[in-house]
C-alpha cells in the first residue's frame, strides 16, 4: 500500500519534481518503443501523470494497464485519452497480476523507489516481461537509502535476465532501458 497518500504524490509528481527534473511526458515516453498491439503495463502509475502520453505512444490496438496500489483514487484515473485502451488496476509491483511472459513493456516512473521490495518488484517484472520485453526504469538521483537500494538493484538489472540499451543520468535523475533477454 502506498506510504504516502495520493494527494501528495500528485502535488509531489505535477509540481514539484516536473518543475526540477524537467519531465515531459510526450518525450520520455520515447524510452518505449512501440509494437504492434502492445501490451504494456506503467507501474506505479500514480497520479497518472504519464499515462495519457504513454496509451497516445502506443497506440491504438495497444493495451495499457495503469496499475497502482491507489488506482482506486479518482485522482489516478486522470490522464486517459486517444491511443492504447487503458484499463486502471489497483495492485502492488511487487506481486504483479499478470501471467508470465505476457507483456510487451513495462514503465516504473519514480514508483520503483516507493515499493516496500524493489528486488521482487524487478523479479515480477522479469517474471512477466516476454523475451525481448522492454523495461524502462525512471528514477531519482540516490539521496536516500532506500532510492540508494533501488538504484542500485535497477543498475544491477543486467545481471538479472535483463541487457541495457539505453541509459540517461540527469542532474536529478536516471533513466534506464532494458530489454529481457
Ligand atoms: C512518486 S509517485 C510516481 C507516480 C507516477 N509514476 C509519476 O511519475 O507521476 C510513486 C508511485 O508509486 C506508487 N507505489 C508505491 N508502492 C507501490 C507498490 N507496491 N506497487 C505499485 N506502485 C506503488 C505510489 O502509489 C505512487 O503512485
Amino acid at each position: 500500500m502506498p506510504r504516502t497518500p495520493t494527494g501528495c504524490y500528485a502535488f509531489i509528481s505535477h509540481r514539484l519534481i516536473r518543475a526540477a527534473l524537467g519531465d515531459d511526458p510526450p518525450r520520455d515516453v520515447r524510452w518505449i518503443t512501440p509494437v504492434a498491439d502492445m501490451r504494456c503495463a506503467e507501474i506505479g502509475s500514480g497520479g497518472g501523470y504519464y499515462t495519457a502520453a504513454l496509451a497516445a505512444r502506443l497506440g491504438a490496438g495497444g493495451l495499457l494497464v495503469a496499475l497502482d496500489p491507489a488506482a482506486h483514487d479518482p485522482r489516478a484515473r486522470r490522464g486517459t485519452g486517444p491511443g492504447a485502451t487503458t484499463v486502471h488496476v489497483a495492485g502492488d509491483g511487487c506481486a504483479l497480476p499478470f501471467a508470465s511472459a505476457s507483456l510487451d513493456a513495462l514503465l516504473y516512473s519514480y514508483s520503483l523507489e516507493e515499493m516496500p521490495d524493489p528486488r521482487a518488484a524487478l523479479a515480477e517484472a522479469e517474471r512477466v516481461l516476454r523475451p525481448g520485453g522492454q523495461l524502462v526504469l525512471f528514477l531519482w538521483r540516490p539521496l536516500t537509502r532506500r532510492r540508494r537500494l533501488a538504484s542500485a538493484l535497477a543498475l544491477g538489472a543486467e545481471d538479472n535476465g535483463f541487457a541495457l540499451f539505453r541509459s540517461h543520468r540527469g542532474l536529478q535523475n536516471l533513466r534506464l532501458a532494458y530489454r529481457k533477454r
